[in-house]
């Protein structure tokens, strides 16, 4: 590689960085954006992925209707930031949560999941005693085998819930988490829109059995957003990786761009063939598998210890010594970011900003 293509080294950082290109972050956030104002569904991204409320706020000015999250701590760091529409895509159980979900009802329009009459009628007890309304969306099963209940019984716990002083049914979620990953389109999208079928039959069963006339109805992943996005009665989609990605979801989604990466340095040669970088396991999540070396053509990451990252290199990479910088794309952003305190905002190569990563391992 020549000096003048060579990838910045940004030698103001201390390795491993946790880097995000705002280049690529924005034109992902307007791609996907221009995707919904085609069609007639919303998008409620997914804040578990980035953990990041700049990014949340970004998501939200180019038209998303408001924020998904997986934790009470997740909605708290949204409310902090002065976001008010959040779905909590997720039951909320033990009092304390149930007292931190109840409180975050006074200041913002906070849903949850529901797949349990017990756990709601705890929710609806302690808002009646705050005197606030918590809306919540019975949660379904569509084929991914975590939480939910199955497409027939929907219907009865709507029928409860609804009557329940304290808690507001507004509609149904059913995320194909089962479907998002299947490398194969005509599959992904074949079992797609089986599981919505499942989804949206347990949503003509509780039109019938409740006076819910305009139900929220989510879904859908990175994966399966052009999908579920497009699929009648589905109102909106809580796609979250697509605004920063990973090397996962690049193989599978094309049109977007990895903005997340890893900084690492090399910090041995041992061979002629391999080097050894500083971005182990406790920088790069390994859930999905190894990182991939951004444009640093002919460098394999074939093994992460807890600080070490083991690279193979071909022919062309051998030049590279050590003290180099290597941007690492993590297979799985989410589990990533989840790692680090903060992103080092990069701007055509150079750092112009730090955002803090909310609610994550770091900062809980
Ligand atoms: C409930 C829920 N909704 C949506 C998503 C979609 O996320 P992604 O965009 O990463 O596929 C996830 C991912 O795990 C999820 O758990």
């Amino acid at each position: 590689m020549s000096p003048t293509n060579k990838p910045p080294a940004y030698p103001g950082l201390d390795t491993p960085a946790l880097l995000l290109d705002l280049d690529s972050l924005d034109k992902n956030i307007r791609r996907m954006a221009a995707f919904f104002r085609r069609g007639r569904s919303r998008l409620r991204p997914h804040f578990k992925t980035h953990k990041c409320t700049p990014i949340a706020w970004r998501q939200l000015r180019a038209g998303a209707v408001g924020i998904t999250c997986a934790t009470v701590d997740e909605a708290e760091s949204l409310a902090a930031a002065g976001i008010r529409d959040i779905l909590i895509a997720n039951q909320v159980v033990g009092d304390g949560k149930i007292a931190r979900l109840v409180a975050l009802a006074h200041e913002t329009d906070v849903m949850i999941a529901v797949d349990n009459a017990r756990n709601a009628r705890d929710v609806a007890r302690a808002a009646r005693q705050q005197a606030v309304s918590v809306r919540c969306l019975v949660e379904v099963d569509t084929g991914m085998g975590r939480c939910g209940v199955t497409p027939a019984r929907a219907a009865a716990l709507a029928r409860s819930t609804a009557r329940m002083e304290g808690l507001a049914l507004a509609g149904l979620m059913g995320y194909e988490g089962h479907c998002v990953f299947i490398e194969d389109k005509k599959q992904r999208e074949d079992e797609t829109r089986h599981a919505l079928g499942k989804l949206i039959s347990a949503v003509r069963a509780v039109r019938a059995e409740t006076k819910l006339r305009s139900p929220v109805v989510s879904a859908g992943g990175t994966g399966t957003c052009r999908i579920t996005g497009r699929f009648p009665g589905v109102t909106e989609v809580q796609a979250g990786s697509y605004a920063t990605m990973d090397a996962k979801y690049a193989r599978l989604v094309p049109g977007f761009a990895c903005a997340l990466t890893v900084l690492a340095t090399v910090i041995s040669r041992p061979s002629s063939g391999v080097a050894v970088l500083d971005s182990g396991m406790k920088a790069i999540s390994p859930e999905f598998g190894m990182p991939t070396a951004a444009r640093a053509p002919g460098v394999e990451i074939v093994k992460l210890a807890e600080e070490h990252a083991v690279a193979t290199l071909s022919e062309e990479a051998k030049s590279l010594a050590v003290g180099d910088r290597v941007e690492l794309v993590p297979a799985h952003g989410c589990t990533t970011v989840n790692l680090h305190g903060w992103y080092n905002c990069v701007l055509r190569g150079e750092v112009v900003a730090t955002w803090s990563i909310a609610a994550g391992a770091f900062t809980r």
